[in-house]
């Protein structure tokens, strides 16, 4: 359906081992980009590299000199970097109380940082071209408040928030900034940072309580809207925080 959307753009991926990220790895080779996988987990980044035939470097996103050389690994590979989809992330699950210094900082390194190193770089070598597309991973958690997420509440809001700025920064240079709002997704991060993993029969329990449509989405269908976020389908839309959440956020 999407064939040749992405057609011949360079393309970087960030958190491509993974849930939404490795769904937007396959989303946009099969719309014609030659993407290249970025991710801290080295035997999940050759998986999914394998899998779709892309290139995977490996690396921390919270490490300013792995994301500049990343850019610049990809610029003299394939001459430049049409897309940036920033999708790593992780999630610490306390209120203040249960965040030491150390989970602070692991989150917003991770979360903050690495979406502004990764960002700085590419924006350096989209303004040369005049042209260019940033995609982030917000989160519903990122507009509302959330209780025992405070770490990851902040470190969202202060994505969509650097998602509008750069938006403003570089519309003069032809690069547009968006980002998705994900609700609920069906990834390894729904376990992560629990104590027991959720059964899949509270994961029903939750949906029905708490999403309008009642069911947690599959990564494909935040992968659909990063798609076309990315593509010039949305050449009007930048410094827009999409919500794709099954109307979570509509009440
Ligand atoms: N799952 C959800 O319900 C949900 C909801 C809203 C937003 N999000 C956001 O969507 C994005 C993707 O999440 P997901 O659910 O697919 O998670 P996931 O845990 O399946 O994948 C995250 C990936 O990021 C990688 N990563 C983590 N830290 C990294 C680092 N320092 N450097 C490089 N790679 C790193 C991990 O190795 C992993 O492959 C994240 O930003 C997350 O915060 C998730």
């Amino acid at each position: 359906m999407n064939d040749g959307l992405l057609a011949g753009k360079v393309a970087v991926v960030t958190g491509g081992a993974s849930g939404m990220g490795a769904a937007t790895v396959r989303a946009f080779t099969e719309a014609g980009a030659v993407v290249t996988l970025v991710d801290r987990d080295e035997a999940g980044a050759r998986r999914v590299a394998h899998e779709t035939g892309v290139a995977a470097l490996v690396g921390d996103v919270s490490d300013p000199e792995f994301c500049d050389g990343t850019v610049d690994a990809v610029v003299a590979t394939h001459g430049c970097v049409d897309v940036l989809v920033n999708a790593a992330g992780v999630i610490h699950r306390a209120a203040a109380s249960g965040t030491d210094d150390d989970d602070w900082r692991r989150v917003m390194s991770v979360n903050v940082d690495g979406v502004f190193y990764m960002s700085r770089a590419a924006v350096r070598s989209m303004a040369e071209r005049g042209s260019g597309s940033i995609v982030n991973f917000g989160s519903i958690w990122g507009g509302v408040g959330a209780s025992g997420v405070l770490a990851y509440c902040a470190s969202k809001g202060a994505v969509h928030q650097l998602t509008r700025a750069m938006a403003l920064d570089h519309a003069d240079d032809g690069i547009r900034v968006n980002a998705v709002a994900p609700g609920e997704v069906d990834t390894p991060m729904l376990a992560s940072g629990r104590d027991t993993p959720p059964t899949p029969a509270a994961l029903v329990l939750l949906a029905e309580e708490t999403i309008p449509v009642k069911r947690l989405a599959q990564p494909e269908e935040i992968a659909r809207v990063v798609l076309f976020l990315a593509s010039d389908e949305a050449s009007y839309m930048t410094g827009a925080i999409v919500p794709v959440d099954g109307g979570f956020t509509a009440r």
